[in-house]
């Protein structure tokens, strides 16, 4: 099954939580008196990044056997706002966002000595980490650009119009075999991993969810717009030189021509992508609205923390020759 396969299994649980939400999602969609009040003190872990995540995926592909009607069920909308709410104090609490302007100044310089994945696989990348690199990272890129779609009847004019235009690249400029989704799963299949949507989510940590989460929170949410700006400005500016050396890391470690592909097109795609962001999307949101730059500056900061966190879950595993996954990613399956 590719990216065009049908709605995905439902996970497994991960505590308490989690399996009282997928215990309901097998019953018809009604009061839900199966969903206890989720605790807030938990939410950057297992149980609850995994029942928020499962509460959003009912907006995109839905899981196999639930009624798709609970998406807009309110028992259930009442049980993610509480998720919700959590997850955005914790963000808050945990961020002191410097002002946009220095934020986006800092990104464009990267330290010299970086420690994040793309640095670590080129260095001293093993296949099996590259493996489990794209098995985590699966999770958005096999619906890249769609939690950020929400976000274009939220934005007007001059900046809805850049915004969409990046978007529609995302997309593939009108050709589905150039979508950045589909380039993914032509690169897991080259490094044979399965490219079924969601194969994935029972493997992928805590801190892959949060990511994952983060946009679909900001992107649901028309007050959280200026935040979902600062989250997709902070992708697009930094991705150049980290897919850059992605795909050099890819490459040496036998990725074949689709293995690399994904990479490649970022380095320059989003070479463009980081002017139409910075001077179509964010300085026009700001000539429109200049009250949201606090809510821009927000979501760069939030997401900058929580890639940062499953950065450092990764490499500090791998580091330690550990999975960072849940579990085994099964044996290669041959796919070129
Ligand atoms: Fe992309
Ligand atoms: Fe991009």
């Amino acid at each position: 099954m590719g990216i065009e396969g049908a709605a995905p299994k439902p996970p497994a649980p991960r505590g308490p939580y989690s399996a009282a939400l997928l215990r309901q999602l097998t019953e018809p969609p009604g009061p839900a008196v199966g969903l206890p009040r989720p605790p807030s003190a938990q939410i950057l872990g297992d149980d609850l990044q995994l029942a928020l995540y499962v509460c959003y995926e009912l907006h995109y592909r839905g899981f196999d056997e639930v009624d798709p009607d609970w998406e807009w069920n309110p028992a259930l909308l009442a049980f993610r706002a509480e998720l919700e709410q959590a997850f955005l104090s914790a963000l808050r609490a945990a961020t002191t966002p410097a002002p946009l302007a220095e934020q986006l100044a800092a990104l464009l310089t990267e330290p010299a000595d970086g420690s994040g994945p793309s640095h670590f696989l080129r260095k001293s990348g093993e296949r099996w980490q590259a493996r489990e690199y794209l098995a985590q990272r699966s999770l958005y890129h096999l619906k890249e650009a769609d939690p950020q779609a929400w976000a274009i009847p939220r934005l007007h004019g001059p900046a809805q119009a850049a915004f969409a235009a990046i978007e529609f690249d995302e997309y593939g400029d009108g050709h589905g075999d150039r979508a950045h989704a589909k380039l993914f799963a032509d690169m897991m299949r080259d490094f044979g991993l399965d490219p079924g949507y969601g194969r994935y989510l029972d493997l992928a940590s805590a801190e892959a969810l949060a990511v994952v989460n983060l946009m679909s929170l900001f992107g649901l949410h028309r007050g959280l717009r200026g935040a979902l700006v600062g989250q997709f400005a902070g992708v697009e500016i930094t991705s150049s030189p980290g897919s850059a050396r992605l795909a050099d890391a890819l490459e040496s470690l036998g990725a074949g021509a689709a293995g690399t592909r994904f990479y490649r097109e970022h380095v320059e795609a989003d070479a463009v992508h980081e002017q139409l962001v910075r001077r179509g999307v964010i300085a026009e949101l700001l000539r429109q609205e200049p009250g949201l730059e606090p809510d821009i500056a927000f979501g760069l900061a939030a997401s900058t923390l929580l890639e940062e966190r499953l950065a450092a879950h990764m490499v500090s595993n791998w580091s330690r020759g550990q999975s960072s996954l849940r579990g085994p990613l099964p044996a290669e399956v041959a796919g070129r």
